[in-house]
This record gives structure tokens, C-alpha cells and sequence, in this order.
């Protein structure tokens, strides 16, 4: 409604002048014009100049003074001719202040009334008695408030003793006064927030006023979502991380900080005794940042028997495997007196990989790994095979295999009823003295350790056989991992609840 009016105001006349007298000739709420006029302006319909005017505001006790008087007048007049004792007069006054005041402002009048009349030296006090000094006073104060109060104006002096009396305020209006814009047109048309077939089959494109963008505005706040399958715990038969997680926990594992996807080829691969020309290390297959860390420990330098370069350590990357963090966490063992140790972890690592059907460029990885004297390859198959039998995989063969940082390796296969035939499902071994001699860590400790992807057993155990379906940006969140696909129901189990530590036979009392 204030945009027709301007608009339509300007069809007929050259100009608005000022918006504040707009507003009160048609009726409109000047802050409502405001924000017409400042959308009109923006599509150059109309051109708006800023007007400012200062404005004296009269306070509650001026607008009192307008009404019924100022104090001092007030005060002067109930003073009777003959005068009187200073203790009667605060009575004196009130009463004589028209009775719809309240108290406490008779007080503020007499007190006000009685410095002012004073000051004026319109009354006089002696000997305690109270006498008037002159015959008649004049309410300037009174008239010039009422001045002010239309518009009218009133010297300077004036202003500031009424200002420092705080008597008025000074308050900035502000309004425009208005032209026509470039693009003026008498009836706004409603802008388009998209571009839609009709503007072009119609060809009413070029002339549709669009709305423009607001990047600052604020999103819809999200208050959808749900858990992704593999995180999702669904009763009787919950799987992936949270099971996994509870067997770990169950085998008295304790979990290691994985909450850094960056890291540097240090720990991801020299630490691991992996070589610098190591083709993993090529961008193929890694994901490399820019920037370095810098934080190569010394005590490695040297120890690999080639021509070692500090600046190739310090690459930053995406961590491939987790057992970056592994390694971390033995060289931070290290550093202390030996305590044996069970770490286990899942999170996400990275690879450089061409995506398709079983593999991707991101997934998670669960790694697990015992520290303590006397380990052999005999105790980390029997960890193994228990904590493989604890997601479903009793029947496991194991084959060697080659890690830069373990050895003997082995990889991990695992009877598939469903598919019938023997699937890799992780990789394993004990880390080699190389890697372990250098963090400190006493000469009679060993480390057994193993790693697969969490992605893996799960296709198998659900028959899902697109990891696309599982992970990345086509998951489907409806994916419901608790039915169990009918092949694979035979392979999979319950942990009991009492958890069977048979790994403990295996192993020595720690
Ligand atoms: N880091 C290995 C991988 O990424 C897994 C592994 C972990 C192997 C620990 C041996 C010991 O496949």
C-alpha cells in the first residue's frame, strides 16, 4: 500500500519532498513508507535523497511544565503575599498542585520550583520565613517548551538552558525526499525469485524484475537426519561400529584418538618403516595437502639405510590407513616405564583410489593392536580368530603377506557360506624391530596388530554388493542393516553378553 502511494504520488506530481508529512498526509506509518521507499529505491523506481532533521524532544517533566506550569511558577505562586514560615511552604505548594499529581512529582515540582524561584531570586528567605521578591513572574520556561513543542524556533541560549535543565532532548529524524528513478513505472510489478519456463516460452524474461539475492540471509535451520547405516545400532542383531566397538571393549581394548584425517607422511609412513620410494607414497594413491608439519623426530634419522629426505616426512597427506595412529600411540607409550597395552580404533582413512563398485576414495578402517613382552604370530591368530568369530567369521585361513612395517604379515580370509568360497576380509602382522626399536619401547616387547575396512565385513555379512549403497553420497539412509540378507544369516552371531575371553588363554597375564 505505501509503494502504490509513492508511486502513484509521482504519476501526478515531480517530487515528494519529505516523507514525514507524506506519511501523515496519507496515513501511512512513516516506518512502513521507510521500507517501502528503500525497496523502490533499490530497483530504481524512484530516487531517494536523505533528509535529517533535528528535532527537540520535551521531556516528561517539560510536557508536565506545558500543561500545568513550570515548578518555579508554581512554586512562586503559592508563596502567599504576606510570605511564610520555610517549614509550612512544601504543604503549602502541595496543596495548592492540582490534585491529579501524584506525590512523589509534588515533591520534584517544590523541590525543582523552590532552586529555580530561588535562583530567579523571585522569592527571598530570612530568618526561616519565606517571602515573594517581586510582584508578578512570567512562565517563559512554560511558553518556550510549548515553542518548541510546535516547531517554532527558539534561540540558542534558550535551548541550552532548557537542555541542561534536561528539559528537551535533541532527536535525529530521519526521511526522504523522493524523484522518479530510471526505472520508474506507476504500478509495481511483483519480482520474480526464479527464472521458470513461462518467462521464457512467453519471452517475459527481459522485462521481469527479479529479486536479488540475499547471501546474507540465514538458511533454513536442518532438522531432519538420521544415523548412517553403518552407525546405526538396530536391536536384536546391531552391527557394525557400535558391535565392533563392544567387542573391542569386551576384549579389554582401550580406543585411540583418531581425530585427525591430516597427518604427516611421518607418521603415516616413515615411522612405519615404509620407504620413501614406496609406491603407496605416490599421489596415485595418496591424497597429499599442502603445508607440512615439520615434526620428524630425530632418533629415526638415519635409521633407514637409504637416502632419506626430511621434506619428503614432512608432506602433509590425508592418513591412509590408521595405523598412522597406532604409531603414534606406541611412541607415546614409549616415552613413559612399559605398560602392555590393547589400543583398537575406527575411523575414516584415505585413499587415492578410481571409485566403483567395491571400492572408494574414503572409508573406514578398524584397527586393533596388542603391546607386550613375549608376543608371538601363534597369539595373534588366536586374538585374531576370537575376535573375527565375535562378527559372524569363525572359519579363517590366513596366508603371508608383505607390510613395510610388519613381520612376519598375513592376510586375513574368511569362509563366505553364502558365496561359498574364501574372501579376503584384513591384513595383519607384528611390527617389525625397526619400527619399534627407535620409539623406545624395551627390546622384549613385541606388537601384534591387525586392520581391515569396516565396509568390507559388512557387505559380506549383509550381501549389499555396491559399497556405493553403503558409503558416500548415494547412501541410502533407509539401508536397513539389521535384516540380515538370507544367505548370510547362517554366518552371523550373537556376542553373549558375558563376552568369551578365550584371547586371554593366548596371551600372557599381563
Ligand atoms: N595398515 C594396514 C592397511 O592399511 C593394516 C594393518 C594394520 C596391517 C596393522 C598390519 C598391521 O591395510
Amino acid at each position: 500500500m505505501a509503494q502504490e502511494a509513492v508511486l502513484g504520488h509521482l504519476k501526478r506530481n515531480q517530487e515528494i519532498s519529505d516523507s514525514g508529512v507524506f506519511s501523515q498526509e496519507k496515513g501511512i506509518d512513516h516506518e512502513e513508507l521507510v521500507n517501502a521507499i528503500k525497496s523502490l529505491n533499490a530497483f530504481g523506481l524512484v530516487i531517494a535523497s536523505d533528509i535529517k532533521r533535528e528535532k527537540w524532544l520535551l521531556s516528561e517533566e517539560a510536557q508536565s511544565y506545558v500543561k500545568y506550569g513550570s515548578a518555579e511558577v508554581l512554586l512562586f505562586e503559592a508563596v502567599p503575599a504576606e510570605g511564610t514560615a520555610k517549614a509550612k511552604l512544601q504543604e503549602i505548594v502541595k496543596s495548592k498542585l492540582p490534585v491529579d499529581l501524584d506525590d512523589k512529582t509534588k515533591s520534584l515540582i517544590y523541590d525543582k520550583g523552590w532552586a529555580q524561584a530561588m535562583k530567579n531570586k523571585w522569592i527571598g528567605l530570612e530568618d526561616s520565613q519565606v517571602s515573594r521578591k517581586v510582584e508578578h513572574v512570567e512562565d517563559k520556561v512554560k511558553d518556550l517548551l510549548i515553542q518548541i513543542q510546535n516547531g517554532e524556533a527558539v534561540g540558542a541560549k534558550d535551548i541550552d538552558t532548557l537542555k541542561r535543565r534536561k528539559l528537551i532532548s535533541l532527536q535525529i529524524w530521519k526521511g526522504y525526499s523522493l524523484k522518479k528513478g530510471p526505472n520508474y513505472t506507476a504500478t509495481r510489478k511483483k519480482a520474480a525469485t526464479d527464472l521458470v519456463r513461462d518467462h521464457l516460452q512467453r519471452d517475459e524474461w527481459k522485462d521481469v524484475e527479479f529479486k536479488e539475492y540475499n547471501f546474507l540471509a540465514k538458511g533454513q535451520p536442518t532438522e531432519g537426519g538420521c544415523l548412517h547405516p553403518l552407525y546405526k545400532a538396530g536391536l536384536p542383531n546391531f552391527f557394525v561400529k557400535q558391535q565392533i566397538q563392544m567387542i573391542f571393549l569386551q576384549m579389554g581394548f582401550e580406543e585411540m584418538p583418531t581425530n585427525n584425517y591430516v597427518e604427516s607422511s611421518f607418521w603415516n609412513f616413515d615411522a612405519l618403516f615404509q620407504p620413501q620410494q614406496h609406491p603407496a607414497r605416490d599421489s596415485h594413491d595418496t591424497f597429499f595437502l599442502k603445508g607440512d608439519w615439520n615434526l620428524i623426530l630425530d632418533l629415526y634419522l638415519g635409521g633407514y639405510g637409504y637416502d632419506w629426505k626430511r621434506e619428503e616426512a614432512n608432506k602433509n597427506l590425508l592418513r591412509t590407513h590408521t595405523t598412522a595412529v597406532s604409531t603414534r600411540m606406541l611412541y607415546a607409550l614409549a616415552q613413559g616405564p612399559f605398560t602392555p597395552k590393547r589400543y583398537y580404533s575406527i575411523d575414516r582413512v584415505f585413499r587415492n583410489e578410481a571409485v566403483d563398485r567395491t571400492h572408494l576414495a574414503e572409508f573406514h578402517q578398524i584397527e586393533g593392536l596388542i603391546c607386550d613382552r613375549g608376543l608371538s604370530l601363534g597369539h595373534l591368530r588366536g586374538v585374531l580368530e576370537d575376535f573375527f568369530s565375535r562378527i559372524g567369521m569363525s572359519k579363517l585361513k590366513f596366508k603371508p603377506a608383505y607390510n613395510p612395517y610388519t613381520e612376519p604379515s598375513m592376510e586375513i580370509f574368511s569362509y563366505h557360506e553364502g558365496l561359498k568360497k574364501w574372501v579376503e576380509i584384513g591384513n595383519s602382522g607384528m611390527f617389525r624391530p625397526e619400527m619399534l626399536r627407535p620409539m623406545g619401547l624395551p627390546e622384549d616387547v613385541q606388537v601384534i596388530a591387525w586392520g581391515l575396512s569396516l565396509e568390507r565385513p559388512t557387505m559380506i555379512l549383509y550381501g549389499i554388493d555396491n559399497i556405493r549403497d553403503l558409503f558416500g553420497h548415494k547412501v541410502r539412509s533407509s539401508l536397513n542393516l539389521s535384516q540380515t540378507h538370507a544367505h548370510t544369516k547362517s554366518v552371523f552371531v550373537f556376542i553373549s553378553p558375558s563376552g568369551d575371553f578365550r584371547w586371554n588363554r593366548a596371551l600372557p597375564v599381563v
